[in-house]
């Protein structure tokens, strides 16, 4: 079984990649998080940094472009291409508001007629570069039923891998997946399937299971990997343990490698802070040191209450 990792903006960072993949190896690829090109720069500095080669070593990195333009689009995956990578991802998922305004990321899908001519256009790229190109998409904009024709359309193309997330964009990440939808795409689609959506422990894989007979394999999970960093480790059998000895490594290794990028305190302090928002469910009964970890705004302080909440787990 292969696991990806959903990529998650503002946290799923080269740091925390480098972090995550040092400690815990059960992860097949990595999503970054999207890139977003405009008419004159292709990748920003910034994106740039999160995504060199050299920023992430050993790890197998799957960059995202998110775009309505297939000239922008183009352009950032030739200058990936130029820094050795041999896939691209694209995202018809993002639902916000202003994305989906400028026509992108889940707004893009219901432009049907706009959306072939773009994916003719980054195919025919794909084809001439020898690019690979997968698909993270949703079921449709305004309505699940969109993607009954979505699925034709893709399937006229040679994508690499489609990557269901079975919600509307008014969905965002709430509700129960539309798993039905994603039963329809394992009957209808011509292109390997990746499934997308609320995996968080192994009785949500083994639902997944009972509700489309076999796999789905690979899946991705973005919220429950962070949630629960072992959950790779779970899915594939190898434990059924949460192990703190590693999660407090892996901690430890985000948190000083944000300190040596990063600086004041309080702007670490916000990245944990983030990540904390997912960890909480680790620890069970630590409630009020987790609403003074969330207001910390020293390393001193934050530490302290850090060692308080850990030592619940030491034996
Ligand atoms: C904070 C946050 C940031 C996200 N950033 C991206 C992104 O950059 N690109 C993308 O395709 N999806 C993004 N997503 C969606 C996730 O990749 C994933 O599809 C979603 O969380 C559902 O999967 P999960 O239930 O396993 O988390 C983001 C989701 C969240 C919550």
């Amino acid at each position: 079984m292969k696991i990806y990792f959903a990529p998650l903006e503002g946290i799923t960072t080269y740091i925390f990649r480098n972090a995550f993949s040092g400690i815990y190896g059960q992860v097949d690829k990595f999503f970054a998080p999207f890139i977003s090109p405009s008419e004159k720069c292709p990748i920003t500095p910034r994106e740039r940094k999160d995504i060199t080669p050299e920023n992430n070593p050993g790890i197998n990195l799957v960059p995202q472009i998110l775009t309505c333009r297939s000239e922008y689009f183009i352009e950032a995956a030739k200058e990936l291409h130029a820094m050795s990578y041999n896939e691209v991802n694209l995202n018809l998922g993002c639902p916000s508001g202003t994305v989906c305004a400028k026509g992108k990321g889940a707004g893009f899908l219901p432009e049907t007629l706009a959306l072939q001519r773009f994916l003719d256009d980054i195919y025919s790229y794909s084809v001439s570069d020898d690019m690979k190109i997968s698909v993270k998409t949703r079921l449709g904009y305004y309505n699940p039923d969109e993607f009954y024709d979505l699925v034709d359309i893709f399937n006229n193309f040679p994508v690499s891998e489609l990557i269901v997330h079975p919600r509307i964009r008014s969905d965002f990440y709430k509700g129960e997946p539309r798993k039905e939808y994603f039963a329809y795409a394992l009957e209808h689609s011509k292109i390997p399937l990746v499934y997308n959506g609320n995996i968080f422990n192994c009785k949500d894989y083994d639902n997944l299971l009972s509700e489309f007979g076999s796999g789905p394999d690979p899946v991705m999970t973005g919220r429950g990997l962070i949630s629960d960093p072992s959950l790779a480790d779970k899915l594939k059998g190898l434990t059924t343990e949460t192990d703190f000895a590693k999660f407090r490594r892996l901690h430890d290794t985000v948190y000083h490698a944000y300190q040596e990028t990063m600086s004041p305190d309080i702007n670490v302090l916000y990245k944990m802070r983030e990540l904390w928002s997912y960890w909480q469910i680790l620890f069970d009964g630590c409630e009020r040191d987790f609403k003074r970890l969330m207001k910390a705004k020293k390393y001193e302080e934050y530490e302290d209450i850090l060692n308080r909440i850990l030592q619940t787990k030491e034996e």
